[in-house]
């Protein structure tokens, strides 16, 4: 159990005016929550601390190794005023895989926990009230050993800040366009796809920016082995509905194992609607888009919840999708998943985590 030292702010912020305008990840609260790690000492000084930039050794790891890995969850206000987290223990345990992965620090579930709930307490004020806006929560970790030797770190920093949030995508729920991108790769198998750290999405911009370029709103990802079987989109797990099943690629490995898609999954499997894991190739999407079995096509992540794709381009072929409009089973993921985030609907999963 962590002895969280707790120190507010004496001059707070004003709160956003106007929620229709938040955006994504560009306002930050009052506070952020710090734990220091040293090889000889563990895990110490956990504190909850005014909102403050960093002060950094010019060498540290992180700035030039990358040496990161970060998290991504939301608080959400219910009608009657409370505030609820989803599934943060899944959070917890992926990010113990990427520090393992990374040869970072592994901060127990348990701590993880007791910090961030603390931190969300003190933050309640913070969460938004209207419709389809929440807290984001971003984790992350840090290599902090002031040196330019290649190694595991010896010294590392935890910290949580806290954005208040609307959609990710300007788009909100509306179909976006997606190129697919058959040069750039984001991960590869033995690589570090599963773990969430920044490198990963550092590699993935020139992709990002070239489809941006192009009109599209993100990329789709193919492996980096043969180019040949489809991964992620964008940030994003992804999935498709062909011939009455849904279809989302396997975790091999390189793909980053979502709590959405996760859930999407169980719950797609509790109402009896087929779901398969497995490999899917570009040669059987096409076949599918061409024969007129892709049914529907969607992103999912916790920023976006669900993003129906509306149209596919590949060189110079472009496919619509379900004549570019969000599909009934992309829909129904989109509803039930807000509508227990939002608490408007029952958990039976055992999902929320309540905070206050
Ligand atoms: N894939 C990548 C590359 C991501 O960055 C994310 C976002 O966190 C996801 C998938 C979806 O994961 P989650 O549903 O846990 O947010
Ligand atoms: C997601 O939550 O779906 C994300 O991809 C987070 C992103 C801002 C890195």
């Amino acid at each position: 159990m962590l002895n969280i030292r707790i120190e507010k702010t004496t001059a707070p912020k004003a709160k956003p005016a106007d929620e229709s305008k938040l955006g994504f990840g560009q306002i930050f609260t009052d506070h952020m929550a710090l734990i220091d790690w040293n090889l000889e000492k563990g895990w110490y000084d956990p504190r909850i601390v005014p909102f403050a930039n960093f002060s950094m050794h010019p060498a540290c790891t992180c700035l030039h190794y990358g040496s990161e890995i970060f998290e991504g969850l939301k608080a959400y206000r219910t009608a009657d005023g409370k505030i609820q987290l989803f599934r943060p223990q899944e959070n917890a345990r992926r990010m113990l895989n990427s520090s393992e992965r990374l040869c970072l620090p592994q901060l127990s579930e348990e701590d993880f926990m007791q910090i961030l709930t603390e931190l969300v307490k003190i933050e309640a004020d913070w969460v938004p009230h209207s419709e389809g806006t929440s807290l984001y929560l971003r984790p992350f970790l840090i290599g902090s050993d002031e040196t330019l030797g290649v190694h595991a770190v010896h010294n590392a920093i935890f910290c949580i800040i806290c954005s208040p949030v609307g959609s990710y995508y300007k788009e909100g729920i509306n179909p976006v366009g997606i190129m697919i991108e058959d040069a750039d790769v984001r991960a590869v198998r033995g690589g570090t796809g599963y773990a969430k750290c920044g490198g990963n999405y550092a590699a993935s911009n020139r992709a990002g920016e070239k489809a941006e370029q192009k009109g599209y709103s993100q990329v789709l990802w193919l492996d980096g082995v043969e180019r040949k079987y489809i991964e992620e989109v964008g940030a994003m797990n992804v999935m498709f509905k062909i011939n009455g099943e849904v279809v989302t690629p396997a975790l091999t490995g390189s793909i980053l194992p979502g709590v959405t898609r996760k859930s999407c999954i169980e719950l797609l499997k509790s109402k009896g609607m087929p779901v398969s894991e497995r490999l899917l190739s570009l040669e059987e999407l096409e076949r599918a888009m061409d024969e007129g079995t892709l049914e529907e096509a969607w992103g999912c992540g916790t920023a976006a919840v669900v993003s129906p794709i509306g149209k596919l381009a590949y060189k110079d072929k472009v496919f619509i999708v379900n004549h570019g409009e969000i599909g009934p089973v992309t829909q129904m993921l989109y509803d039930t998943l807000t509508g227990i985030q939002w608490g408007k609907l029952d958990d039976p999963f055992g999902w929320i985590v309540p905070v206050c």
